[in-house]
């Protein structure tokens, strides 16, 4: 159904992700017009009014206090339910208040429980929402989680189980939102909608692909969960291997969710195990020190608040994946990911071989090889890299560039990606959403190298400035094998 009908309870109501994304993407659909009959649920420990929840959605939507007929509209629908997470009582009455909304917009019984909170409520919630009545529904019930799905593969196990007691494996929607970003979605229809790419995406045409998520910002606020989690956990277990199993799997037989995500977890189970001694050979880690940033004076990492000053945790991961197939073995996938580095971009550069021989440089040094670079953010398009004639008389080559930008729909911007995966989530499509086998085999990879570190003390802490591209060792890590980091911040769409 392109205009689905529903009750959204979102737990988590009052914090920073349901203000700063859930409340202004569902506000988007709602514009849109893409939302039939529906209601929202917000659902937290505080104690509020309606009113006072509904004037925070507001103010989530329109930061500057504008109001119009729309967006007064749009809040009538919000509830508020102040919640105990483990008491029955208080999902009973969350369910009275559902029932109520259900019969009185007529929601066909359909419910969506987004949990957008601490991860060590989900089982509590999950079990409570089945024993309390709340998916004895007559529609559809899914459950939508935000990361981190668990620490390791142990605990998502033990998390996996508790919520599978409520929800199957199809009711629930595991949230990667870089799933959601227009040009990650693109990486498919370019490699399948294209004849000139597929014939040479393999490992004869290929040399290497160097996928990088650098971010300007530390650690901000959130220092007590990076502690726990660093850049291994925080960005390569999801975004980092989502973006390389899409570059890396096979052509689906079809675009249903089954097909693409058993497509994704083949590749996932090609994925080389690091064995712990090799570990520091595939794998950089770094922590930030302090530096310069936009002029900025910032602090280093094991200044910030929460963050113990002798920390042992990475905010930047640099490595090399090996997958073992037919068509990439060989091929080198080098990620890239940190905090309070040079710039803020996500990039995916595939290299392709070298020419065999290079007639037009002898004195020139030699051609460059021809790159196809995907921009995921902040820029989105695409650029290819070929080597075309020197102007006059000459027969030297020069590297030219083709651009495509991508503007968007209207011309502005795309939808950003909350908003596409909550309209994915709200007709029953769960293509952009992670199968717990991609989790379990992501966490049982990162797993190997985290034991490791964890054990082992890296000395050299902090080991690259705020403003930079990470440490040393993350290019040598290149270096060895012949290779570079095509500088991303370089790589403009447009000339
Ligand atoms: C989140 C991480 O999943 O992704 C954050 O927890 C990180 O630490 C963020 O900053 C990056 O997302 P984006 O969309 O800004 O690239």
């Amino acid at each position: 159904n392109e205009k689905p009908t529903a009750l959204i309870m979102i737990f988590g109501a009052t914090g920073d992700l349901a203000k700063r994304k859930l409340f202004p993407s569902l506000y988007q659909l709602f514009q849109k017009d893409r939302l039939d009959r529906f209601a929202v649920i917000g659902v937290a420990r505080r104690s509020l009014t309606n009113e006072e929840f509904k004037d925070s959605v507001k103010k989530s939507i329109a930061p500057n206090g504008e109001t119009d007929s729309s967006i007064e509209e749009f809040v009538s629908k919000f509830y508020y339910h102040s919640h105990d997470v483990t008491d029955s009582n208080s999902y009973s009455a969350l369910n009275e208040l559902a029932k109520e909304l259900d019969s009185g917009y007529k929601l066909d019984g359909n419910r969506i429980f987004y949990l957008a909170m601490a991860p060590e409520f989900f089982g509590t919630i999950a079990e409570h929402l089945k024993s309390d009545g709340l998916t004895d529904v007559g529609g559809f019930k899914r459950l939508v989680i935000e990361k981190p799905f668990g620490h390791d593969l142990e605990s998502a196990k033990v998390l996996n189980r508790q919520i599978r007691t409520a929800f199957s494996e199809n009711e629930i929607y595991r949230i990667d939102h870089y799933l959601g970003k227009e040009m990650v979605q693109n990486i498919e229809v370019i490699r399948f909608a294209n004849s000139i790419f597929e014939p040479l995406w393999n490992n004869r045409f290929i040399s290497n692909i160097q996928v990088t998520s650098s971010e300007t910002l530390g650690v901000e606020e959130r220092g007590r969960y990076y502690e726990k989690s660093g850049a291994l956990r925080d960005m390569v277990q999801n975004h980092m291997l989502q973006m390389v199993s899409l570059l890396a799997m096979e052509p689906p037989i079809s675009l249903t969710t089954d097909e693409i995500r058993s497509e994704k977890v083949r590749v996932f189970r090609a994925l080389r195990t690091i064995k712990g001694s090799e570990v520091n050979e595939y794998f950089v880690r770094g922590q930030y020190g302090s530096g310069t940033l936009n002029g900025k004076d910032v602090p280093a990492y094991n200044q910030e608040e929460m963050v113990n000053p002798e920390s042992n945790t990475e905010t930047f991961v640099a490595g090399k994946l090996m997958i073992d197939n037919f068509r990439w073995a060989g091929v080198p996938f080098y990620i890239r990911t940190g905090k309070r580095m040079e710039t803020k971009s996500t990039k995916i550069v595939v290299q392709f071989k070298d020419i065999p021989m290079d007639l037009y440089n002898k004195q020139e040094g030699s051609v460059s090889p021809n790159l196809l670079v995907i921009h995921i953010q902040p820029d989105e398009g695409i650029t290819l890299h070929l080597n075309a004639k020197k102007n006059g008389q000459t027969f030297g080559s020069t590297p030219v560039k083709l651009s495509y930008a991508n503007k968007g729909i209207d011309g502005l911007n795309t939808p950003e990606a909350y908003e596409k995966l909550l309209y994915d989530c709200l007709r029953g499509d769960a293509t952009n959403f992670t199968h717990w086998d991609e989790v379990a085999l992501s966490w049982g990879f990162v797993d190997n190298i985290s034991s490791v570190w964890e054990n082992e003390k890296e000395e050299s802490f902090p080991n690259y400035n705020s403003g930079t591209m990470g440490p040393r060792k993350a290019e040598e890590l290149l270096e060895k094998d012949g290779f570079f980091w095509w500088p991303v911040e370089n790589l403009d769409i447009q000339e």
